[in-house]
């Protein structure tokens, strides 16, 4: 048996993505309530109607149904995130807000009650609009000390009902989307690189500092760093292509790097040259640093595969980063490739480097449903394709294992149909729960069990046991 008897398997999702009731309880507005297109559209004043962020899945009124189907499925962890503006409805507020902390109280009795651990992100691609104004997010230096009042009044209220943590949700994303990285309203075109990987210190202080100040409230916690981690693959064997992939896996190590050895690495100023970036890091933050991280944790969607001189390639998709197209790997509808080896390629990359357990905070197939009636007249979803990719990228973290990997779980990225992040469409589908919304808003937001979900539920019942290790075609 190569997974841990131990192995923590489950599903993960985003406070912005699923929760909805984006006013109700005393929530303030977040960054993504004015975001209706992700990072593709534009920015609004107020939320608007098209935004479907804002009733989400409604996981604010229904956890404790999707939490039963997630127990159902045998889950022995959720990861979830907090919504910031849930407990600091303006992110500069002298109390918390009490209705708030007490949503996410109840969430974390529900998992409890069915021995599921929850698994809890502080900052999940949104912060309090409020501060995105006033300070224009983590530009500022600001942020830092918002953020840890924030974090320690969680970590305060569920130091006996959470013990794993994350800080940052895809930390390495600042410095290419200061929107959806960093809260930052200025638009990208005034950005410079400094003021991207200033913010992107701003956050690598911040998580420091939460996890000193966690280790005083709680010596039990464990705390990660999560990385956007798509392995870079050189186009060809030309030794320049090569040497571009190598250098391009270094910015994303980077923050690896940061979290788990508390200083910067010694490359950090190749790469601060090649952007003209020139970083204001005080002794102060350097010292806290050194506060690093128990654990990395990664999502992977996709490898990328560059060239130094991409001009004559066709460029493919990707989930946040973008490559080449790579002609040995399969692409999905939104043509991002599928490359279920890339997986056990990253994973035994990180453990060659950084020797800390890894967690695979996120990993899934955005893809569009078709759900059937039956002859009873019930909903079927049958989705082969999910089963197939999750099947073909667990085979690769068993392998990760057999090879003396230490990955201790596994959540599978929109466990539950949510909204998704990049384009905020509710058509690209990840879960193994079908929740009936469609790309207007309009649905009842009742769950059905896909094909899938009872495959994850097998999946889980014999601890990897059943998965097709020749690989689902
Ligand atoms: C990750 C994010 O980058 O990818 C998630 O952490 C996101 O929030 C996921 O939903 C999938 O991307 P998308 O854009 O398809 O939702």
């Amino acid at each position: 048996m190569s997974f841990p008897k131990d192995f923590l398997w489950g599903g993960a999702v985003a406070a912005n993505q699923c929760e909805g009731a984006y006013l109700t309880g005393g929530k303030g507005l977040s960054i993504q309530d004015v975001m209706p297109k992700g990072v593709l559209g534009p920015v609004t004043d107020e939320p608007t109607e098209d935004n479907l962020k804002l009733i989400g899945i409604d996981f604010y009124h229904r956890y404790k149904e999707d939490i039963k189907l997630f127990a159902e499925m045998g889950f022995k962890v959720f990861r979830m995130s907090i919504a910031w503006s849930r407990i600091y409805p303006n992110g500069d507020d002298a109390a918390p807000n009490e209705e708030g902390l007490r949503f996410y109280d109840d969430v974390f009795d529900e998992l409890r009650k069915y021995g599921i651990e929850p698994l809890v992100t502080l900052s999940h691609y949104e912060i309090p609009l409020h501060l995105s104004r006033k300070v224009d997010g983590w530009r500022s230096r600001a942020c830092i000390q918002y953020f840890a009042d924030y974090c320690k009044t969680v970590l305060l209220r569920y130091k006996d009902k959470v013990k794993y943590w994350i800080t940052f949700n895809e930390i390495n994303t600042t410095v290419h989307s200061g929107l959806l990285g960093g809260g930052m309203l200025t638009p990208k075109k005034d950005l410079t690189k400094s003021d991207l990987y200033q913010a992107a210190h701003h956050q690598l202080v911040a998580s420091a500092l939460v996890t000193k100040i966690a280790r005083e409230i709680n010596p039990e916690f464990q705390f990660g760093c999560m990385v956007a981690s798509a392995p870079r693959y050189p186009m060809t064997c030309n030794p320049a292509d090569v040497m571009h992939a190598f250098e391009d896996q270094q910015e994303v190590t980077y923050f690896v790097h940061i979290h788990t050895k508390g200083e910067y690495p010694y490359y950090a100023e190749r790469i601060f040259k090649k952007y003209k970036v020139e970083l204001d890091i005080t002794e102060e933050d350097r010292e806290l640093l050194k506060h690093t991280v128990d654990f990395i944790s990664l999502s992977y969607y996709n490898s990328r595969t560059v060239a130094k001189d991409e001009s004559s390639y066709q460029q493919a998709s990707g989930n946040i980063s973008r490559g080449l197209v790579n002609p040995y790997v399969t692409y999905s509808e939104w043509n991002y490739p599928i490359d279920p080896l890339g997986l056990r390629y990253i994973l035994k990359y990180y453990y060659d480097k950084f020797e800390l357990p890894l967690f695979v905070a996120e990993n899934g197939l955005g893809a569009i449903d078709a759900p059937k009636r039956d002859s009873q007249g019930n909903l079927v979803i049958e989705d082969p394709y999910r089963i197939e990719f999750f099947n073909n990228h667990l085979v690769e973290v068993e392998r990760a294992i057999e090879d003396g990997v230490q990955v201790f779980g596994y959540t599978a990225w929109g466990c539950i149909d949510l909204i998704s992040a990049a384009s905020a469409e509710m058509k690209k589908r990840y879960g193994f729960i079908y929740v009936d919304r469609d790309e207007e808003g309009n649905g009842t937001l009742e769950r059905y069990r896909k094909q899938s979900f009872y495959w994850y539920k097998q999946v889980i019942e014999s601890n990897g046991q059943s998965l097709n290790r020749e690989g689902l075609k």
